[in-house]
């Protein structure tokens, strides 16, 4: 993945076999010139600056009054500079002056990728898996230095950006704006996507042509949303799952995120993607550093699906980390559906007992083993083990669960504080809130200032000794509720605009010494089910709870819009009880695990109250995931009918490995319709010239095959797995409402 500087004409082209990104420094200023598909390396392309200037704009300067930053796309547009845009770079000098010049001083390539300070983001492993480009701006007036990162992977159609700026200067600035990335696209004939949501109904699909002006997502929540993922989409209209050009963009962060699109009046449209400006104002002392989060951007000419594999193949084998990266995940058992708050030892053995004897491998104790939670009005913060409702503490409890032959996990919510817990009375000071005013309820729970280094080391010191007390193989990390009366008792006046991001480094840290301290743990990470689902948490998480619905059918958007970005090994998945507890719908067991296969499997209800015959059904569920979960967990994801189309009444999806060997293809119907015709879904990723046996895998684990014969990758991809209901027409004896269908295809020589 060379990275090219022609030094004659400061051109700048980063490029592997997938893409091109280019710019070029011009007045001693970075401008983009062209991101897409590879093109071959040339000395120049000063053609693609496109219109420098236009009538009635700022000049970059009285030695240069016909280019102007307006009509140019910046790698680093700045403030005060004749830009007229949201600037990537905003700063307030000693003066009270705004007004910027960064011009270009060096760049340097070093092979691999330089890890970033105190932030998650993307890695190598070799250094010949990526080379960095790292591009320096000054102005020697402002006292400001600014490196530009730009890594670009080998084999993948990602590049990732961040940037650092220094006080050079002798006196203080504040940085109030300081975006990961800019991109700026000499088009605007595309359409906005992004991931939209709520609580129980995150990451919907919203797509919508893009206009003059500013649009795009945020969060201002304090982590990165259930309401709005980090995560764009600009797509060319018509562009679908296999086909068109789109670029996505996502932010490796979870906290406050703003990822803008401006489109200008002259169809040029500008990307920005960071921290939120809103609420950030970063104070920065002679000689000191900040770094951003980074933003991935990818680029695909071949549809949605082909940018999701590449931030799939990224997220799922260079962001994620540890032990638990690469291995096979446990099919889980978690109480909180089966009991919520009301449990006692007795009941959760019985109900680890009933689980492991169906195969299941890890009970998760989740919300209510500390003292006073008998509800959700108290006890988070001090993290003490109730010994009443759990006689032989954590670590009889586990040698129990051990017993059994399975493993044993637990809930933790280390970044909340109950009012009335010692660590309250003890540290007033440790909870987020401004001085004089009311402090804001949500779940009857409050925030601890995780910008206060102390309340970090408590949380480790406490988390660290309940951890270690008990033979613990799995930690959910909880997060409950969104900030809001964000000021930090320990801070100074002058420095309350670092808190929110501040917070979020905390939390990272927090992160990062309890996965360092206990490797072998599986970390899941969890904010009222998919609240805070984005790349940063991905980093210490391989693995996060993606909704509290655990409804099938609204599963099915919700696991389809999480895929566009985060790849099937990284989507918590359970099978619950019916009526469902969201929405009190009731579908058919095998529905239900049809949809929780694509993800990290487990069920989420009392397995004691399970019949005779959904024992054996969820025996061979579990036996069935156990056989596929490497497919599952490694292989390639096609979307192929899209649960946000038309009615919404039908879903199809499939994973294939890597070498397009073998595929589960799975088809949901919600309702049945009356009288429909013939049905088929086209595949995707077989192999053209490879014949493969297709059979339908039915509940009871017998199955059957499709065509009577093999039948090619080119006519499964082309004319469709057919999918006829042979009740169509008439309905004799179809499977009714809620179908789910089940194929598994295997090549033969
Ligand atoms: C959140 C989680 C749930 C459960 C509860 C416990 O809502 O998403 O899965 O852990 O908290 O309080």
């Amino acid at each position: 993945m060379p990275i090219s500087v022609h030094a004659e004409t400061s051109t700048f082209h980063l490029y592997n076999d997938e893409m091109s990104y280019i710019f070029t420094v011009r007045e001693g200023y970075p401008f983009h010139l062209y991101f897409g598909a590879r093109v071959p390396d040339e000395q120049e392309f000063d053609y693609l600056l496109g219109e420098a200037w236009m009538p009635s704009s700022v000049g970059l300067s009285a030695a240069c009054p016909h280019m102007s930053f307006e009509h140019l796309r910046c790698e680093l547009p700045f403030s005060g500079a004749g830009d007229m845009r949201l600037p990537a770079l905003e700063a307030v000098l000693a003066t009270g002056s705004r007004v910027l010049n960064l011009t270009y001083r060096e760049h340097t390539v070093v092979p691999g990728k330089p890890a970033l300070s105190g932030l998650p983001a993307t890695y190598v492993e070799r250094d010949d898996e990526a080379d960095t480009l790292v591009l320096t701006l000054a102005d020697d007036v402002a006292g400001i230095a600014v490196s530009l990162l730009y890594t670009v992977f080998a084999g993948r159609a990602a590049i990732a950006r961040s940037m650092q700026v220094r006080n050079t200067g002798a006196a203080p600035l504040v940085l109030e704006r300081a975006m990961s990335g800019c991109f700026g696209l000499e088009r605007d004939d595309l359409e906005l996507i992004e991931l939209a949501g709520s609580w129980a109904r995150e990451r919907s699909v919203v797509r919508a042509p893009l206009h003059p002006g500013i649009q795009g997502v945020y969060s201002l929540r304090g982590h990165s949303s259930h309401q709005f993922n980090p995560f764009i989409a600009l797509a060319e209209p018509g562009c679908t799952e296999q086909a068109g050009e789109v670029y996505g963009f996502s932010l490796v962060y979870s906290g406050n995120h703003a990822m803008t699109v401006d489109v200008d009046t002259y169809h040029s449209t500008r990307v920005l993607a960071g921290i939120s400006p809103e609420g950030f104002s970063w104070p920065l002392a002679p000689g000191e550093t900040f770094q951003t989060p980074e933003v991935v951007a990818v680029y695909s000419a071949h549809g949605l699906g082909d940018m999701s594999r590449t931030f799939h193949g990224l997220y799922r084998e260079r962001l994620a980390r540890g032990a638990w990266r690469d291995r096979p995940r446990p099919i889980l058992i978690n109480n909180w559906e089966a009991t919520y708050f009301d449990f006692n030892e007795e009941k959760l053995v019985e109900v680890a007992r009933a689980a492991g004897d169906l195969g299941i491998e890890l009970f998760v104790l989740d919300d209510g083993w500390f003292t006073n939670r008998d509800d959700d009005h108290g006890g988070l913060g001090d993290w003490e083990v109730n010994t009443v409702k759990l006689p032989s503490s954590l670590a009889g409890l586990a040698r129990r669960i051990n017993e059994l032959g399975m493993e044993f996990g637990l809930w933790i919510e280390p970044e909340m504080v109950n009012p009335e817990t010692r660590v309250w009375r003890e540290h007033p000071e440790w909870v987020l809130h401004a001085p004089g005013q009311p402090l804001r309820p949500c779940r009857h729970q409050y925030v601890l200032d995780l910008s206060n280094p102390d309340v970090v080391e408590y949380l480790y010191d406490r988390l660290e000794r309940v951890i270690s007390s008990a033979n613990i193989a799995y930690i959910k990390w909880d997060m409950n509720r969104s900030l809001a009366d964000v000021y930090s008792q320990t801070t100074k006046p002058e420095d309350q605009g670092r808190v929110w991001h501040a917070f979020i480094l905390g939390v990272y840290e927090l992160y990062q010494r309890l996965t360092a301290r206990f490797p072998h743990i599986l970390f899941e990470s969890c904010a009222g089910g998919g609240g805070r689902f984005d790349p940063g948490m991905l980093a210490y998480a391989p693995q996060a709870w993606t909704s509290d619905d655990t409804d099938a059918v609204e599963r099915l958007k919700i696991q389809w819009g999480t895929s566009l970005v985060y790849p099937v090994s990284s989507m918590g998945s359970h099978v619950s009880a019916v009526p469902n507890h969201q929405v009190f719908r009731i579908t058919p067991l095998k529905m239900r695990a049809d949809v929780a296969y694509f993800g990290t499997f487990g069920y989420e209800l009392d397995a004691t109250k399970l019949t005779e015959e959904e024992r054996a059904a969820v025996r061979a569920q579990v036996a069935f995931m156990k056989q596929h979960r490497a497919l599952i967990q490694y292989g390639e994801q096609y979307r192929l009918k899209s649960p946000f189309a038309g009615r919404g009444n039908e879903c199809a999806w499939m994973v294939v490995d890597e070498e397009s060997r073998e595929a589960l293809v799975a088809y949901y119907r919600v309702l049945q319709e009356a009288n429909v015709g013939r049905r088929s879904v086209r595949l995707a990723g077989l192999d053209p010239s490879a014949w493969y046996e297709v059979c339908e895998l039915r509940a009871d684990a017998s199955s059957s095959r499709l065509y009577g014969r093999p039948a090619s990758g080119a006519e499964l991809m082309r004319i469709g797995l057919d999918l006829t209901d042979e009740s169509a027409g008439q309905i004799v004896s179809g499977q009714g409402d809620f179908l789910s269908r089940l194929f598994k295809l295997v090549r033969v020589s």
